[in-house]
């Protein structure tokens, strides 16, 4: 693994009117991955996007599609969302009931597989699965709503999940979702964070959105990882 880092917006606060403008905005800008929140309104309070809006988002882009599965019981929707165009899949260990199972199934349709965990749930929780894992998302808010205050206490689970790294028991990417600004990005670069996802501080920066996504690249010294 090269050392460097991602940007992935979440279309969660872009203008959903021109939604295909906006992806290609963030692209254009210098963003790496597109990040999709999906919400069911039973795992979280919210409601938000589906495989139809994947799909969309497919044509707009030849961006990785980071789906994050805020929804119970995700196996149900994995092949759904493998056939929209979903480039990985994300499921919280706190929705998933036999978690091994669900990582294998994103494999087997082709996809990377990750794990979210909720900023209450230990990093130990998933330690079992560490070696299956292509990706590792550390909520720094509590999830279902974008715009809400970065989780500084959460960080102490990056740098553990990147001392496992270090010591070769994951190779599994580490990612922050929530709260990600020109402030809070380098502290969890910092702490071992790879992947930052933003959605309010790139689709509601006052300067537009080339400038959210040139604030964070520009804070964390961009160094892009070589996929
Ligand atoms: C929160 C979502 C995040 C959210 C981030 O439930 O998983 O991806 O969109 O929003 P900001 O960057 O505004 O905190
Ligand atoms: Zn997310």
């Amino acid at each position: 693994m090269t050392e460097g880092y991602l940007l992935a917006p979440s279309i969660l606060s872009a203008d959903f009117l021109r939604l295909g403008q906006a992806i290609q905005e963030v692209e254009t800008a210098g963003a790496h991955w597109i990040h999709i929140d999906v919400m069911d309104g039973h795992f979280v309070p919210n409601i938000t996007m589906g495989p139809v809006v994947v799909r969309a988002a497919r044509r707009a882009t030849g961006l990785p599609l980071d789906v994050h599965l805020m929804i119970a019981d995700p196996d149900r929707y994995l092949e759904a969302f493998s056939e929209a165009g979903a480039d990985s899949l994300t499921v919280h260990v706190e929705a998933a009931g036999h978690l091994h199972r669900t990582l294998e199934q994103i494999h087997k349709l082709g996809l990377n597989a990750g794990v979210a965990l909720n900023p209450a749930t230990p990093a130990g929780q998933i330690l079992e699965v560490l070696p299956f894992l292509d990706l590792v998302l550390v909520m720094t808010v509590e999830p279902g709503y974008a715009g809400q205050s970065f989780i500084p206490e959460t960080l102490r689970k990056v740098e553990q999940f990147r001392e496992w790294r270090n010591a070769g028991r994951t190779r599994a990417r580490i990612e922050v979702d929530g709260g990600i600004t020109a402030e809070t990005a380098p502290l969890a670069a910092r702490a071992g964070a790879e992947v930052f996802v933003a959605a309010s501080a790139i689709f509601e920066h006052v300067g537009g959105v080339r400038a959210g996504v040139q604030a964070i690249l520009g804070a964390l010294e961009l160094k892009p990882i070589q996929e």
